[in-house]
Protein backbone atom coordinates (compact mmCIF):
# COMPACT_ATOMS: atom_id res chain seq x y z
CA UNK A 1 0.00 0.00 0.00
CA UNK A 2 2.94 2.54 0.65
CA UNK A 3 4.28 4.05 -2.57
CA UNK A 4 7.86 3.15 -3.07
CA UNK A 5 8.83 5.63 -5.24
CA UNK A 6 8.97 8.37 -2.48
CA UNK A 7 11.34 10.22 -5.61
CA UNK A 8 8.32 10.94 -7.43
CA UNK A 9 6.22 12.67 -4.18
CA UNK A 10 9.06 14.93 -2.86
CA UNK A 11 9.14 16.55 -6.74
CA UNK A 12 5.07 16.09 -6.56
CA UNK A 13 5.36 17.67 -3.58
CA UNK A 14 7.40 20.49 -3.87
CA UNK A 15 5.64 21.59 -6.44
CA UNK A 16 2.19 21.09 -5.00
CA UNK A 17 4.18 23.10 -1.92
CA UNK A 18 5.18 26.27 -4.44
CA UNK A 19 1.86 26.00 -6.03
CA UNK A 20 0.16 26.57 -2.41
CA UNK A 21 2.54 28.85 -1.23
CA UNK A 22 2.33 31.54 -3.57
CA UNK A 23 -1.83 31.04 -3.62
CA UNK A 24 -1.64 30.71 -0.20
CA UNK A 25 0.77 33.43 0.92
CA UNK A 26 -0.43 36.33 -0.39
CA UNK A 27 -3.73 35.84 0.50
CA UNK A 28 -4.98 37.29 3.81
CA UNK A 29 -7.36 35.13 5.57
CA UNK A 30 -10.87 36.03 6.20
CA UNK A 31 -12.58 36.49 9.09
CA UNK A 32 -16.20 35.83 10.09
CA UNK A 33 -17.04 33.16 7.83
CA UNK A 34 -20.77 33.28 6.98
CA UNK A 35 -21.91 29.48 8.21
CA UNK A 36 -23.61 29.38 4.82
CA UNK A 37 -20.20 29.93 3.26
CA UNK A 38 -18.48 27.26 5.00
CA UNK A 39 -21.52 24.55 5.13
CA UNK A 40 -21.78 25.05 0.74
CA UNK A 41 -18.55 24.96 0.70
CA UNK A 42 -18.72 21.08 1.91
CA UNK A 43 -20.92 19.22 -0.66
CA UNK A 44 -18.67 16.92 -1.97
CA UNK A 45 -15.31 15.76 0.27
CA UNK A 46 -14.08 14.56 -2.99
CA UNK A 47 -13.11 18.02 -3.95
CA UNK A 48 -11.51 18.79 -0.32
CA UNK A 49 -7.40 18.26 -0.23
CA UNK A 50 -8.82 16.37 3.20
CA UNK A 51 -10.09 13.07 2.66
CA UNK A 52 -11.74 11.10 5.20
CA UNK A 53 -10.26 7.71 6.58
CA UNK A 54 -11.56 4.47 5.38
CA UNK A 55 -11.60 2.09 7.72
CA UNK A 56 -9.68 -0.98 7.11
CA UNK A 57 -10.65 -4.50 7.94
CA UNK A 58 -8.29 -6.88 7.95
CA UNK A 59 -8.60 -10.08 5.97
CA UNK A 60 -7.01 -12.65 8.66
CA UNK A 61 -8.12 -12.02 12.21
CA UNK A 62 -6.05 -14.58 13.72
CA UNK A 63 -3.24 -13.06 11.89
CA UNK A 64 -4.10 -9.44 13.51
CA UNK A 65 -4.59 -11.42 17.18
CA UNK A 66 -0.76 -12.56 16.88
CA UNK A 67 0.52 -9.29 15.77
CA UNK A 68 -1.30 -7.59 18.74
CA UNK A 69 0.59 -10.08 21.02
CA UNK A 70 4.00 -9.68 19.44
CA UNK A 71 3.28 -5.81 19.88
CA UNK A 72 3.41 -6.29 23.38
CA UNK A 73 5.99 -8.65 23.42
CA UNK A 74 9.66 -8.16 25.56
CA UNK A 75 11.08 -10.82 24.25
CA UNK A 76 11.69 -9.12 20.91
CA UNK A 77 13.68 -6.69 22.60
CA UNK A 78 17.38 -6.83 23.69
CA UNK A 79 16.50 -6.98 27.25
CA UNK A 80 13.46 -8.98 27.51
CA UNK A 81 11.54 -5.66 28.81
CA UNK A 82 10.99 -3.07 26.28
CA UNK A 83 8.06 -3.73 23.85
CA UNK A 84 6.74 -1.72 20.82
CA UNK A 85 4.22 -0.46 23.63
CA UNK A 86 6.74 0.44 25.92
CA UNK A 87 7.18 3.60 23.43
CA UNK A 88 4.30 3.54 21.36
CA UNK A 89 1.38 2.70 24.03
CA UNK A 90 -2.20 2.48 22.16
CA UNK A 91 -3.58 3.89 25.72
CA UNK A 92 -2.03 6.85 25.66
CA UNK A 93 -2.88 7.78 21.33
CA UNK A 94 -0.13 5.50 20.17
CA UNK A 95 2.99 7.66 21.36
CA UNK A 96 4.46 7.70 25.23
CA UNK A 97 3.86 11.28 25.72
CA UNK A 98 7.13 12.27 25.72
CA UNK A 99 9.74 15.01 24.46
CA UNK A 100 11.80 12.25 23.29
CA UNK A 101 11.76 8.61 23.48
CA UNK A 102 13.78 6.68 26.71
CA UNK A 103 15.51 4.54 24.86
CA UNK A 104 16.24 0.94 25.82
CA UNK A 105 19.26 1.30 28.51
CA UNK A 106 17.31 4.10 29.78
CA UNK A 107 19.31 7.34 28.34
CA UNK A 108 17.10 9.81 26.06
CA UNK A 109 16.83 9.11 22.28
CA UNK A 110 17.17 12.74 20.03
CA UNK A 111 13.79 11.66 18.58
CA UNK A 112 10.32 12.25 19.70
CA UNK A 113 7.90 9.25 19.20
CA UNK A 114 5.47 9.78 16.37
CA UNK A 115 2.17 7.41 16.95
CA UNK A 116 1.47 4.10 15.60
CA UNK A 117 -2.85 5.34 14.93
CA UNK A 118 -2.80 5.38 11.08
CA UNK A 119 0.78 5.36 10.67
CA UNK A 120 0.12 3.21 7.13
CA UNK A 121 -1.14 5.73 5.69
CA UNK A 122 1.68 7.93 5.46
CA UNK A 123 3.50 7.45 2.26
CA UNK A 124 6.64 7.73 4.27
CA UNK A 125 8.21 6.54 7.60
CA UNK A 126 10.31 8.06 10.50
CA UNK A 127 10.51 11.74 10.87
CA UNK A 128 12.97 11.76 7.55
CA UNK A 129 11.06 9.84 5.69
CA UNK A 130 13.17 7.02 4.60
CA UNK A 131 11.69 4.55 5.37
CA UNK A 132 9.10 3.26 2.69
CA UNK A 133 7.03 0.69 4.30
CA UNK A 134 5.89 -1.14 8.04
CA UNK A 135 8.05 -4.13 7.11
CA UNK A 136 11.41 -2.21 6.69
CA UNK A 137 10.97 -0.15 9.62
CA UNK A 138 10.33 -3.53 11.85
CA UNK A 139 13.47 -4.53 10.44
CA UNK A 140 15.05 -1.25 11.47
CA UNK A 141 13.27 -0.62 14.77
CA UNK A 142 14.46 -4.48 15.95
CA UNK A 143 18.42 -4.02 14.74
CA UNK A 144 18.53 0.16 16.03
CA UNK A 145 20.34 -0.12 19.61
CA UNK A 146 18.41 3.00 20.74
CA UNK A 147 14.54 1.04 20.45
CA UNK A 148 14.23 -2.94 20.38
CA UNK A 149 18.56 -3.21 20.01
CA UNK A 150 17.95 -6.74 19.46
CA UNK A 151 18.38 -9.43 16.98
CA UNK A 152 16.75 -11.92 14.99
CA UNK A 153 18.68 -14.67 16.09
CA UNK A 154 18.67 -13.90 19.76
CA UNK A 155 14.41 -12.58 19.82
CA UNK A 156 13.51 -16.16 17.58
CA UNK A 157 15.38 -18.27 19.75
CA UNK A 158 13.36 -16.93 23.10
CA UNK A 159 10.01 -17.07 20.95
CA UNK A 160 10.70 -20.83 19.53
CA UNK A 161 11.19 -21.78 23.24
CA UNK A 162 7.76 -20.65 23.96
CA UNK A 163 4.99 -23.23 23.25
CA UNK A 164 2.16 -20.75 23.21
CA UNK A 165 4.23 -18.82 20.19
CA UNK A 166 4.83 -21.99 18.61
CA UNK A 167 0.82 -23.45 18.11
CA UNK A 168 -0.02 -19.99 17.17
CA UNK A 169 2.54 -19.06 14.67
CA UNK A 170 2.26 -22.60 13.26
CA UNK A 171 -1.72 -22.53 12.47
CA UNK A 172 -1.21 -19.67 10.67
CA UNK A 173 2.17 -19.82 8.96
CA UNK A 174 3.52 -23.46 7.92
CA UNK A 175 7.64 -22.60 9.05
CA UNK A 176 6.53 -21.42 12.75
CA UNK A 177 8.02 -18.99 14.31
CA UNK A 178 10.50 -16.91 11.65
CA UNK A 179 11.06 -13.22 11.63
CA UNK A 180 9.33 -13.08 8.12
CA UNK A 181 6.23 -14.05 10.40
CA UNK A 182 6.47 -11.49 12.55
CA UNK A 183 7.58 -8.96 10.49
CA UNK A 184 4.25 -10.40 8.47
CA UNK A 185 1.51 -10.57 11.50
CA UNK A 186 2.73 -7.39 13.48
CA UNK A 187 2.41 -4.88 10.24
CA UNK A 188 -0.87 -6.29 9.62
CA UNK A 189 -1.81 -5.42 13.00
CA UNK A 190 -0.16 -1.55 12.46
CA UNK A 191 -2.52 -1.32 9.52
CA UNK A 192 -5.58 -1.70 11.93
CA UNK A 193 -4.46 0.96 14.05
CA UNK A 194 -6.44 3.56 12.00
CA UNK A 195 -9.09 5.49 13.76
CA UNK A 196 -11.89 6.69 11.39
CA UNK A 197 -15.07 8.75 12.17
CA UNK A 198 -13.28 11.95 13.36
CA UNK A 199 -15.52 14.61 13.77
CA UNK A 200 -14.17 16.46 10.94
CA UNK A 201 -14.31 13.00 8.69
CA UNK A 202 -18.41 13.18 9.20
CA UNK A 203 -18.32 16.80 8.23
CA UNK A 204 -16.52 15.82 5.31
CA UNK A 205 -18.91 13.03 4.40
CA UNK A 206 -22.05 15.26 4.90
CA UNK A 207 -22.87 15.19 8.45
CA UNK A 208 -23.01 18.86 8.59
CA UNK A 209 -22.94 19.31 12.43
CA UNK A 210 -20.44 17.70 13.67
CA UNK A 211 -17.90 20.01 14.26
CA UNK A 212 -18.66 23.52 15.78
CA UNK A 213 -18.57 26.96 14.03
CA UNK A 214 -15.04 27.39 15.47
CA UNK A 215 -13.86 24.56 14.08
CA UNK A 216 -15.23 25.39 10.37
CA UNK A 217 -13.53 28.83 10.48
CA UNK A 218 -10.27 27.22 11.66
CA UNK A 219 -10.52 24.69 8.49
CA UNK A 220 -11.08 27.53 6.09
CA UNK A 221 -7.99 29.67 7.88
CA UNK A 222 -6.12 26.09 7.54
CA UNK A 223 -6.57 26.19 3.78
CA UNK A 224 -6.17 30.42 3.77
CA UNK A 225 -3.17 30.66 5.27
CA UNK A 226 -1.59 27.75 3.51
CA UNK A 227 -1.56 25.32 6.11
CA UNK A 228 -2.84 23.09 3.80
CA UNK A 229 -0.26 22.99 0.66
CA UNK A 230 2.02 20.75 3.21
CA UNK A 231 -0.25 19.33 5.77
CA UNK A 232 -2.96 17.55 3.02
CA UNK A 233 -4.87 14.41 2.01
CA UNK A 234 -6.00 11.46 4.13
CA UNK A 235 -3.50 11.89 6.72
CA UNK A 236 -3.19 15.82 7.02
CA UNK A 237 0.28 15.59 6.17
CA UNK A 238 2.73 12.18 5.74
CA UNK A 239 3.07 12.65 1.85
CA UNK A 240 5.74 15.43 1.38
CA UNK A 241 9.21 16.65 2.34
CA UNK A 242 9.93 20.56 3.55
CA UNK A 243 12.13 22.05 5.50
CA UNK A 244 11.61 23.12 8.99
CA UNK A 245 12.16 26.92 9.41
CA UNK A 246 11.61 27.90 5.55
CA UNK A 247 11.09 31.83 6.55
CA UNK A 248 13.32 31.61 9.85
CA UNK A 249 15.21 29.15 11.20
CA UNK A 250 14.01 27.78 14.49
CA UNK A 251 17.20 25.72 14.87
CA UNK A 252 19.13 29.12 16.11
CA UNK A 253 17.71 29.66 19.01
CA UNK A 254 18.37 26.22 20.29
CA UNK A 255 21.58 26.23 22.70
CA UNK A 256 22.96 22.82 21.47
CA UNK A 257 21.97 21.08 18.26
CA UNK A 258 21.38 17.31 17.94
CA UNK A 259 22.28 15.12 14.89
CA UNK A 260 18.60 14.39 14.62
CA UNK A 261 17.90 18.23 14.06
CA UNK A 262 19.94 17.50 10.91
CA UNK A 263 16.87 16.23 9.48
CA UNK A 264 17.10 14.36 5.93
CA UNK A 265 21.04 15.34 5.97
CA UNK A 266 21.66 12.66 7.80
CA UNK A 267 20.28 10.06 5.12
CA UNK A 268 20.75 11.34 2.26
CA UNK A 269 24.43 13.58 3.11
CA UNK A 270 23.18 16.08 0.66
CA UNK A 271 23.04 20.04 1.80
CA UNK A 272 19.91 21.07 0.38
CA UNK A 273 18.38 18.33 3.04
CA UNK A 274 19.67 19.96 6.20
CA UNK A 275 16.31 20.61 8.50
CA UNK A 276 14.89 19.19 5.90
CA UNK A 277 11.49 16.83 7.35
CA UNK A 278 8.66 14.53 6.62
CA UNK A 279 5.77 16.45 6.87
CA UNK A 280 3.99 14.95 9.83
CA UNK A 281 0.21 13.85 9.83
CA UNK A 282 -2.15 16.32 11.62
CA UNK A 283 -4.49 13.24 12.60
CA UNK A 284 -5.20 13.07 16.37
CA UNK A 285 -2.64 15.88 17.22
CA UNK A 286 -4.84 17.22 20.00
CA UNK A 287 -3.54 13.51 21.45
CA UNK A 288 -0.10 13.71 20.63
CA UNK A 289 1.65 16.56 22.87
CA UNK A 290 4.61 17.58 22.86
CA UNK A 291 5.29 18.70 19.00
CA UNK A 292 8.52 18.61 16.94
CA UNK A 293 10.91 15.96 15.91
CA UNK A 294 12.41 17.20 19.14
CA UNK A 295 9.16 17.44 21.53
CA UNK A 296 10.60 20.72 22.20
CA UNK A 297 7.07 22.64 22.02
CA UNK A 298 4.36 21.32 24.63
CA UNK A 299 1.24 23.11 23.59
CA UNK A 300 -0.80 22.60 20.26
CA UNK A 301 -0.76 26.84 20.62
CA UNK A 302 2.34 27.07 20.45
CA UNK A 303 3.37 24.36 17.62
CA UNK A 304 0.43 26.05 15.19
CA UNK A 305 2.07 29.74 16.51
CA UNK A 306 5.48 28.35 15.44
CA UNK A 307 4.58 26.82 11.99
CA UNK A 308 2.77 30.77 10.81
CA UNK A 309 6.21 32.02 12.16
CA UNK A 310 8.42 29.47 10.53
CA UNK A 311 6.90 28.11 7.38
CA UNK A 312 4.76 30.80 6.68
CA UNK A 313 6.26 34.15 7.12
CA UNK A 314 3.42 35.01 9.29
CA UNK A 315 2.70 35.95 12.70
CA UNK A 316 -0.78 34.60 13.29
CA UNK A 317 -3.13 36.26 15.83
CA UNK A 318 -4.37 34.49 18.89
CA UNK A 319 -7.78 34.84 17.58
CA UNK A 320 -7.61 32.61 14.30
CA UNK A 321 -4.97 30.48 16.52
CA UNK A 322 -7.83 29.26 18.32
CA UNK A 323 -9.94 28.68 15.61
CA UNK A 324 -7.15 26.41 13.86
CA UNK A 325 -6.76 24.49 16.89
CA UNK A 326 -10.47 23.83 17.25
CA UNK A 327 -10.18 22.27 13.42
CA UNK A 328 -7.22 20.52 14.70
CA UNK A 329 -9.12 19.04 17.53
CA UNK A 330 -11.79 17.93 15.34
CA UNK A 331 -9.21 15.43 13.81
CA UNK A 332 -9.20 13.13 16.62
CA UNK A 333 -10.51 9.99 15.39
CA UNK A 334 -12.20 7.08 17.05
CA UNK A 335 -10.27 3.63 17.87
CA UNK A 336 -12.37 0.02 19.01
CA UNK A 337 -15.64 2.35 19.51
CA UNK A 338 -14.14 5.23 21.84
CA UNK A 339 -12.77 8.86 20.77
CA UNK A 340 -8.71 8.70 21.10
C1 LIG B 1 12.39 3.05 22.75
C2 LIG B 1 11.20 3.58 22.11
C3 LIG B 1 10.63 2.84 20.90
C4 LIG B 1 10.34 1.49 20.79
C5 LIG B 1 10.59 0.39 21.79
C6 LIG B 1 9.75 1.32 19.47
N1 LIG B 1 9.67 2.53 18.82
FE1 LIG B 1 8.83 2.86 17.03
N2 LIG B 1 9.54 4.75 17.05
C7 LIG B 1 10.22 5.35 18.11
C8 LIG B 1 10.77 6.63 17.67
C9 LIG B 1 11.59 7.61 18.51
C10 LIG B 1 10.42 6.76 16.31
C11 LIG B 1 10.85 7.86 15.33
C12 LIG B 1 12.12 7.33 14.68
C13 LIG B 1 12.63 8.17 13.54
O1 LIG B 1 11.98 9.08 13.10
O2 LIG B 1 13.74 7.86 13.04
C14 LIG B 1 9.62 5.58 15.97
C15 LIG B 1 9.01 5.37 14.72
C16 LIG B 1 8.21 4.29 14.42
C17 LIG B 1 7.39 4.17 13.22
C18 LIG B 1 7.22 5.22 12.14
C19 LIG B 1 5.94 6.00 12.38
C20 LIG B 1 5.73 7.10 11.39
O3 LIG B 1 4.61 7.58 11.26
O4 LIG B 1 6.68 7.51 10.74
C21 LIG B 1 6.78 2.94 13.27
C22 LIG B 1 5.84 2.36 12.23
C23 LIG B 1 7.23 2.30 14.49
N3 LIG B 1 8.07 3.15 15.18
C24 LIG B 1 6.87 1.02 14.86
C25 LIG B 1 7.45 0.36 15.95
C26 LIG B 1 7.29 -1.06 16.21
C27 LIG B 1 6.48 -2.03 15.36
C28 LIG B 1 8.01 -1.33 17.34
C29 LIG B 1 8.24 -2.68 18.00
C30 LIG B 1 8.82 -3.71 17.16
C31 LIG B 1 8.58 -0.06 17.81
N4 LIG B 1 8.24 0.93 16.92
C32 LIG B 1 9.33 0.09 18.97
C33 LIG B 1 10.35 4.83 19.37
C34 LIG B 1 10.22 3.48 19.66
C1 LIG C 1 6.12 24.30 4.22
C2 LIG C 1 5.44 23.18 4.79
C3 LIG C 1 4.58 23.40 6.01
C4 LIG C 1 3.60 24.33 6.19
C5 LIG C 1 3.14 25.40 5.21
C6 LIG C 1 3.03 24.08 7.49
N1 LIG C 1 3.65 23.02 8.09
FE1 LIG C 1 3.21 22.23 9.91
N2 LIG C 1 4.86 21.04 9.78
C7 LIG C 1 5.72 20.97 8.71
C8 LIG C 1 6.88 20.18 9.07
C9 LIG C 1 8.06 19.85 8.18
C10 LIG C 1 6.70 19.79 10.41
C11 LIG C 1 7.66 18.96 11.25
C12 LIG C 1 8.67 19.89 11.90
C13 LIG C 1 9.64 19.16 12.78
O1 LIG C 1 9.31 18.73 13.85
O2 LIG C 1 10.78 18.99 12.43
C14 LIG C 1 5.40 20.34 10.82
C15 LIG C 1 4.82 20.13 12.08
C16 LIG C 1 3.57 20.62 12.45
C17 LIG C 1 2.94 20.34 13.71
C18 LIG C 1 3.48 19.44 14.81
C19 LIG C 1 3.06 18.02 14.55
C20 LIG C 1 3.69 17.02 15.49
O3 LIG C 1 3.14 15.92 15.58
O4 LIG C 1 4.71 17.28 16.12
C21 LIG C 1 1.73 21.01 13.72
C22 LIG C 1 0.69 21.03 14.83
C23 LIG C 1 1.64 21.73 12.47
N3 LIG C 1 2.77 21.44 11.72
C24 LIG C 1 0.58 22.54 12.10
C25 LIG C 1 0.65 23.43 11.02
C26 LIG C 1 -0.27 24.55 10.83
C27 LIG C 1 -1.45 24.87 11.71
C28 LIG C 1 0.17 25.22 9.72
C29 LIG C 1 -0.36 26.52 9.15
C30 LIG C 1 -0.35 27.64 10.08
C31 LIG C 1 1.33 24.49 9.21
N4 LIG C 1 1.59 23.43 10.04
C32 LIG C 1 2.01 24.83 8.05
C33 LIG C 1 5.53 21.56 7.48
C34 LIG C 1 4.63 22.59 7.23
Amino acid sequence: MLVKSLHRYYLLGSCLLLAGLLVFHSTTPEKDFPQETVVSSITNSANQPILPILPYISANQTKVQLGEKLFHEPMLSENGRVSCSSCHNLKTAGHDGLPTSIDIRGGMDELNTPTLFNASLNYSLSWTGHIKTLEEQIETVMHNPKHMGSSWERAMGRMRADKTYQGLFQSIYPDGVTDEAVIDALSEYERTLITPDSPFDRYLKGELNAINKQAKAGYELFKSYGCISCHQGQNVGGQLFAKFGLFRSFFNEKDKLTNADLGRYRVTGKAVDRHVFRVPSLRNVARTAPYFHDGSITTLPDAVRYMGDLQLGRRIPDEDVGLIVSFLESLTGIYQGRAL
